[in-house]
C-alpha cells in the first residue's frame, strides 16, 4: 500500500491558455506524481489544491469547539470541525505528503496557512502537557515523509544564500510540519522566476529532474516498505 497526500497552494492553475502563466510549482509537483506512477501504481492518492480552493479561516467558534471534549461537542460544533477533521484524516491515511507552493511576499500562502491552521488540533495531531516544562506541545502522528517543491521570483533563500533572512516559507513549513507526523524533509526548489533568464530555466531543470529522481527513489523505498515479509517455515 503506498497512500500520497498531495497539497498545491498556487493560485495558479497548472495549465493556462498562456502558459506563461502557469504554475511552476504545481507542473512540477505533477513530474513527481508522474515519475511516481512510472514505477509503481500509488494505491490511494488524495489531492486537494489549497490555493483555488482554500480551507475558511478558523473563528473564535472553531477554537471553542476544538477545546471542548469530543463527547460534549454540540452538533454545531461537530459541524465546525468537519473539515478538520476530514483533512486531519487524510493526514493520517499518508505515508508520503506532497506539499507544492509558491513564495508569496517571502513566506507561504495565506491559502496554505489556512489549511495548517485547520490541522493544527488539540489532541488530535498535537498534545499538551505542562509537565513537559517549556515545550508541552508534542505532536501526535510519525513516520511520515514531506516533500516540499517551492517556487519562488528571487532567488538565494537556502542556506548561506543572500537572502537566507528573508525565508519564510521553507523554513516554516519545517516547524510547521510536525503538525503533519513528519521526520524525514526533502526539498526541491526553482527560483528566479521573475528574472526570467537562463538562471530561472536552468533553474526549473534542475528542479523536474530532482523530482523525477526523488520519485523514482522515494517509490522504491516505500513500496519495498511495505512488500509484505517473508515468513519462515519452522
Ligand atoms: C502575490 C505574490 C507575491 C510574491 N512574493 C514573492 C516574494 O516575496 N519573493 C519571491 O521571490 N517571489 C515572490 N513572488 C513570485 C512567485 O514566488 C513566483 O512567481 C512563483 O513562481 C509562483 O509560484 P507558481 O509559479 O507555482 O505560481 C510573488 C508572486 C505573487 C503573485
Amino acid at each position: 500500500m503506498s497512500t500520497i497526500l498531495h497539497i498545491d497552494a498556487s493560485i495558479r492553475a497548472a495549465n493556462n491558455p498562456n502558459p506563461n502563466h502557469n504554475s511552476i510549482s504545481k507542473n512540477i509537483a505533477h513530474h513527481f506524481i508522474q515519475s511516481w506512477k512510472k514505477q509503481f501504481a500509488i494505491d490511494e492518492y488524495i489531492y486537494r489544491d489549497v490555493g483555488m480552493n482554500p480551507p475558511p479561516f478558523i473563528t473564535q467558534e472553531w477554537m471553542g469547539a476544538a477545546f471542548t471534549p469530543e463527547q460534549k461537542r454540540s452538533a454545531e460544533q461537530q459541524q465546525i470541525l468537519g473539515l478538520s477533521d476530514q483533512l486531519i484524516a487524510e493526514i493520517v491515511a499518508a505515508e508520503l505528503i506532497i506539499i507544492s507552493s509558491p513564495m508569496y511576499n517571502y513566506g507561504m500562502p495565506a491559502q496554505l496557512k489556512a489549511w495548517f491552521d485547520q490541522i493544527a488540533r488539540v489532541n488530535k495531531t498535537f498534545d499538551f502537557d505542562l509537565s513537559r516544562g517549556d515545550f508541552p506541545l508534542q505532536p501526535t502522528l510519525s513516520g511520515k515523509t514531506l516533500v516540499i517543491i517551492s517556487s519562488s521570483g528571487e532567488f538565494g533563500f537556502e542556506k548561506g544564500g543572500i537572502r537566507e533572512q528573508m525565508s519564510h516559507l521553507v523554513p516554516h513549513l519545517h516547524t510547521v510540519s510536525k503538525y503533519l507526523g513528519v521526520d524525514k524533509i526533502y526539498e526541491i526548489a526553482s527560483e528566479y522566476q521573475e528574472f526570467a533568464d537562463d538562471r530561472h530555466r536552468q533553474s526549473v531543470e534542475h528542479a523536474y529532474a530532482k523530482a523525477e529522481q526523488l520519485a523514482i527513489a522515494l517509490s522504491h523505498e516505500l513500496n519495498h516498505l511495505n512488500e509484505p515479509k517473508a515468513v519462515a517455515i519452522p
